[in-house]
């Protein structure tokens, strides 16, 4: 093995280990861990003919005293249990996600990347249907799997900041339909707005598909913004007692099209300890000019600050901030001690493997 942890980006390296468990007859199996990284599918799996999949995202940390946390597994566990139902599969079990998890974990130790390389052990794992049917409607096998890989950084630099172009060309899903669910055919119908993001240079900020008024996503990450203050500076942040209630602002949308994030549901947490004012409603796009810091946000790349935001149908950009702001900054750090080991895990949000 010739890892290059500090080199790391957010591509698929392969483990010596995947972990499988089917539903079949009414029950799941046992989690069981193999090598074989191949599945033997009918061609006529509800999963290819109709789209019957579902998927995570979560990450285990060696901390710095040495030990592995793994991040809100359960928080995952019920957001795949809500896909599942959401494209009428079967809801993987909480207890088998975990064992499932904690499996992967065991059997790919030494893919742990060490402490301070910035590189973490990412689960992804995937929920599809195995039926073979042609009528259209949902099956009743499904396969439950865990693919681990060491990952960097989403985006490449650590923590820096990226530009989003405003797009009301596309849309990744409907208003009432799976966008809240995180299923593979949000992201397939998301390509033709990233790809064409990408081509002029920047990462897509999807707009609500029923109005395009409104901010709904960054790519895939969940949108926060922190409202125009006159009292943000750097040095007031760090200073300020918990009990001050000095008016920051943490603004994210509401949706019915988004994915709720793990990640920003904790930076919720986090910034209503700090007494921000956390809200959460319908977001103008023209609001980012009340907007002194924004960022992406999600497993991946945790929080990734956001200098400007291009509107092509309004030939307007929205300056944010030319390198990451104090707030979001601030919040970035907390979020990574917690995960890392380096502050008390006050929420109980990591579960500790020695390993
Ligand atoms: N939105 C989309 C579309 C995503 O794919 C993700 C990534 O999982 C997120 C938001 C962030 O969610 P989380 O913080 O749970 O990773
Ligand atoms: C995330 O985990 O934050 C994501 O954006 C998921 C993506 C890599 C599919």
């Amino acid at each position: 093995m010739n890892i290059d942890w500090n080199t790391l980006g957010f591509h698929y390296t392969e483990t010596d280990y995947i972990v499988r468990s089917a539903y079949r007859d009414g029950h799941w199996e046992a989690p069981y861990a193999t090598r074989n990284k191949y599945l033997k599918l009918h061609v006529s799996a509800t999963c290819l003919q109709y789209g019957q999949e579902a998927f995570e995202g979560l990450k285990a940390f060696r901390g710095i005293d040495g030990k592995v946390r793994i991040f809100r597994w359960q928080e995952n566990a019920r957001r795949m249990q809500r896909s599942a139902e959401g494209l009428k599969m079967q809801p993987v079990p909480t207890d088998i996600f975990g064992e499932a998890i904690r499996l992967a974990l065991k059997k790919n130790k030494r893919f742990i990347p060490p402490y301070e390389t910035g590189a973490t052990l990412y689960f992804r794992p995937l929920l599809i249907g195995t039926t073979p049917r042609l009528g259209v409607g949902p099956g009743k096998e499904f396969e439950f799997i865990v693919i681990p890989s060491p990952i960097g950084p989403y985006y490449e630099g650590k923590f820096h900041c990226t530009s989003f172009i405003v797009n009301r060309r596309v849309d990744r899903a409907a208003p009432l339909g799976t966008g809240a669910f995180k299923v593979g055919g949000n992201y397939a119908a998301s390509f033709r707005a990233t790809e064409a993001a990408h081509a002029a240079g920047y990462d897509c900020l999807f707009t609500d598909s029923k109005t395009h008024h409104y901010i709904d996503e960054c790519s895939a990450a969940n949108f926060i913004g922190i409202k125009k203050n006159t009292d943000c500076s750097a040095d007031r942040v760090q200073t300020a007692p918990l009990t001050d209630q000095f008016t920051i602002e943490y603004l994210t949308p509401r949706s019915s099209a988004i994915l709720p994030s793990i990640t920003n549901d904790s930076l919720m947490a986090l910034a209503r300890e700090r007494g921000y004012k956390v809200t959460r409603r319908k977001i103008r796009v023209e609001e980012l000019s009340d907007m002194q810091e924004a960022a992406a946000c999600g497993t991946a790349c945790v929080i990734s600050p956001i200098d400007k935001v291009y509107d092509p149908d309004n030939n307007r950009t929205y300056h944010l901030t030319d390198e990451p702001g104090p707030i979001l900054t601030e919040l970035y750090q907390a979020l990574q001690d917690i995960q890392y080991g380096r502050r008390p895990d006050t929420h109980h949000w990591c579960e500790v493997v020695d390993s």
